[in-house]
């Protein structure tokens, strides 16, 4: 974060309570009823949890234990048979539900479909009969790779219900981070489309599935189903790949939902961290679908009549808990839109609003500041009058962008909830409950009832009102991740070591730092490790750094993040070349298409400075403060002296 953003945060004393109007209408309607709710989960977290399961899901065998915790192993809902497709969908299919809007997708050049709950149902039930018959088993892996439409979602919900375990890849995500992805996991099969639209521009997702499994350089790969999208030619490997719209001709729509125990897995979704390779990160399937449907709920106050609308990719958790499993295991109507706000149509979600008469809004603070930018002609432009709650995630916001966001967006009249969780948790962890809670622009406020969340120092001490620290949680929750897929010593050590753990008391701890204020109200700073943010997509330093070492130009690279005013942060690469390689912006341009192959164009970095040196400790590690301070051209502050040559600096500030 920017010391302006850190400055403003500080000062910030606004507060805004739920209109009285709001909050009596909420699902929880008064701090009293927060508390409450706080207290009982504190006392009785098994009683707690286990009302909610009962009166939330529905299951085929009821649970025997609500909680089985072995620090760092919980195990919730043992001995429990329930099914998240089923959930999602067939519970609702004998209530008056069966005929509401499930899913409203609206595509990037204006096509449009609706699906009812009883229509996404048919649909879900045939793609999961074709994926058995590829031969895929329960527990078995799937990739599934693809733009914003609705065959993402019933591709997800299909391998729920036949107990295939999905690994969403983002599709801006290049074929040899997919090929890595894919591995990984040894998928056995791949769903994909043809293309999709981004940015007027046509992606074209099989392509780079073909170059991801090319030379079967995948070798788990045994078929590749593809959803027609986009109408162009396309290469279709005899015997391997299977347009969905071929197969699936005389399927039956009849597809019972597999009964799958609590603990089983749901899905693996990766995510960066700071080392090594992206981490697949292990939800399971009673506890996922609870915490997803209960903060959905409450977080959203979710009512029958609202449109819900959260405008991350399927690729993300954000995706996969807010548009997918949270709001249709709630029976909600939830929408889904392939396009992006952009220079040529900034007013794109705005239409999409009112077009749809959205109630509930959720995006992140970096297109919130590019609206910001793009002015406030394009949102006046609209009635946005349906809109009752607003929601933001994915890295701080800054007061100024959370007033202009509930003053210009939601007219003084919808509550803000700034929600901060991460691909780990499920579900949110901090957030306001917009009835209840008091709201502070650029506070994500206090922690979801369940929640024990913290800001403590290393070794596990309470840190004062006011100063920064680590931000911990003491308790497990239903939602909270199993593992790291394949590794469970990395789980261990990324997640649960951090902080010692004290007296038995484990603390989780996944990279924030954050302060608490004299109310007790969370503001978030941001990353205390090398995973930088830019426009929300959680990058690991070290995977750029790999990126840009695999290119034969560089010798060395060093990543950092510089503030950046739109996308919160942005990528600077300090790159010591080879002999025989000459700086220039030949080799500036290829090193950046270079990032974009191996990871995808969300890794691009803003700016490369070649330099024949880079600022290294004694002992050879890379000082990173250091030249985050010179990419954010500011003074270097703190102790160098453990700094090897000094000199290093003096050439590294005259570029
Ligand atoms: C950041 C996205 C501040 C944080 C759901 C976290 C936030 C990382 C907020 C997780 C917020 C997310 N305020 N920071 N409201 N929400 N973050 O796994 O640094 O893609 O650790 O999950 O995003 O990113 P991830």
């Amino acid at each position: 974060m920017s010391e302006q953003t850190i400055e403003s945060i500080l000062h910030e004393q606004r507060t805004f309570p739920p209109a009285a109007n709001f909050a009596a209408n909420a699902h929880i309607k008064s701090m009293a009823d927060y508390k409450a709710l706080c207290d009982r989960a504190a006392k009785d977290p098994e009683g707690f949890w286990g009302e909610l399961a009962e009166t939330e899901l529905d299951w085929f065998q009821k649970w025997e234990n609500v909680l089985d915790w072995q620090p760092p192993v919980a195990k919730w809902f043992e001995g429990g048979k329930t099914n998240v497709s089923y959930n999602c969908l067939d519970r609702h299919l004998t209530t008056w539900r069966k005929n509401k809007a499930a899913l409203i997708w609206e595509g990037e050049p204006g096509d449009s479909r609706t699906l009812t709950y009883a229509q996404l149902h048919r649909e879900v039930c045939q793609m999961a009969n074709v994926i058995k018959q590829f031969g895929v088993k329960k527990g078995d892996v799937v990739g599934i790779y693809m733009p914003m439409i609705p065959e993402a979602a019933i591709a997800m919900l299909a391998c729920a219900r036949i107990g295939a375990v999905h690994s969403v890849v983002f599709g801006g995500f290049s074929a040899e981070a997919l090929r890595d992805r894919l591995n990984a996991a040894e998928a056995k099969l791949v769903i994909t489309a043809d293309g999709g639209f981004r940015k007027d521009k046509v992606i074209t997702l099989k392509d780079q599935v073909d170059k991801a499994l090319a030379d079967d350089a995948a070798p788990s790969v045994e078929n590749v189903l593809v959803v027609r999208r986009i109408e162009k030619d396309t290469h279709m490997e005899e015997g391997r790949d299977h347009w969905w719209h071929e197969v699936r001709q005389g399927i039956s729509a009849h597809c019972p939902a597999e009964p799958m125990d609590s603990e089983d897995i749901l899905f693996i979704l990766y995510t960066s961290g700071s080392t090594g390779k992206p981490k697949g990160v292990v939800h399971t399937t009673a506890g996922y679908n609870l915490y997803a449907h209960v903060t959905t709920k409450w977080t959203f106050d979710l009512k029958d009549t609202d449109i819900f609308w959260c405008t991350a990719d399927v690729g993300w958790i954000t995706g996969h808990s807010y548009i997918v499993y949270g709001p249709l295991s709630n029976g909600a109507t939830t929408v889904m839109y392939e396009g992006v706000p952009r220079p040529s149509n900034p007013g794109c979600f705005w239409d999409v609003v009112e077009q749809y008469g959205v109630t509930i809004f959720y995006t992140a603070p970096t297109a919130i500041r590019a609206f910001i930018k793009a002015g406030d002609k394009h949102p006046n432009a609209r009635d946005l009058s349906s809109l009752r709650i607003l929601g933001t995630v994915g890295e701080p916001i800054n007061p100024k962008a959370w007033m202009w966001y509930y003053q210009v967006i939601g007219g003084e009249r919808c509550p803000v909830v700034d929600t901060w969780w991460q691909t780990e948790t499920g579900g949110f962890m901090i957030t306001p409950l917009p009835g209840a809670t008091p709201t502070k622009p650029g506070s994500a406020t206090l922690p979801f009832p369940g929640i024990q969340a913290d800001v403590l120092d290393l070794d596990g001490n309470e840190i004062p009102a006011n100063q920064g620290g680590y931000l911990v949680v003491k308790h497990p929750w239903p939602g909270m991740m199993r593992t790291v897929y394949g590794d469970f010593n990395r789980f261990r050590r990324s997640y649960w070591e951090h902080i010692a753990p004290k007296d038995g008391q484990y603390f989780y701890f996944a990279g924030d730092g954050a302060r608490k204020d004299e109310d007790g109200y969370f503001w978030i700073m941001g990353r205390v490790d090398d995973v930088i943010n830019v426009s929300g997509h959680r990058l690991g330093t070290m995977e750029i750094e790999s990126a840009l070492v695999s290119h034969p130009a560089v010798a060395e690279a060093a990543v950092v993040g510089k503030p950046d005013e739109i996308k919160g942060e942005s990528i600077v690469a300090f790159v010591m070349l080879e002999e025989d390689y000459e700086a220039g912006d030949d080799l500036d341009k290829a090193l950046k298409q270079h990032v974009v192959e191996e990871i995808g164009a969300i890794a691009r970095p803003g700016e490369i400075r070649f330099s024949d040196d880079l600022p290294k400790t004694r002992s050879g590690k890379i000082m990173r403060r250091i030249l985050r301070s010179l990419a954010a051209g500011e003074e270097i502050s703190g102790d160098t002296s453990t700094l090897q040559d000094r000199s290093v600096l003096d050439k590294l500030r005259e570029r």
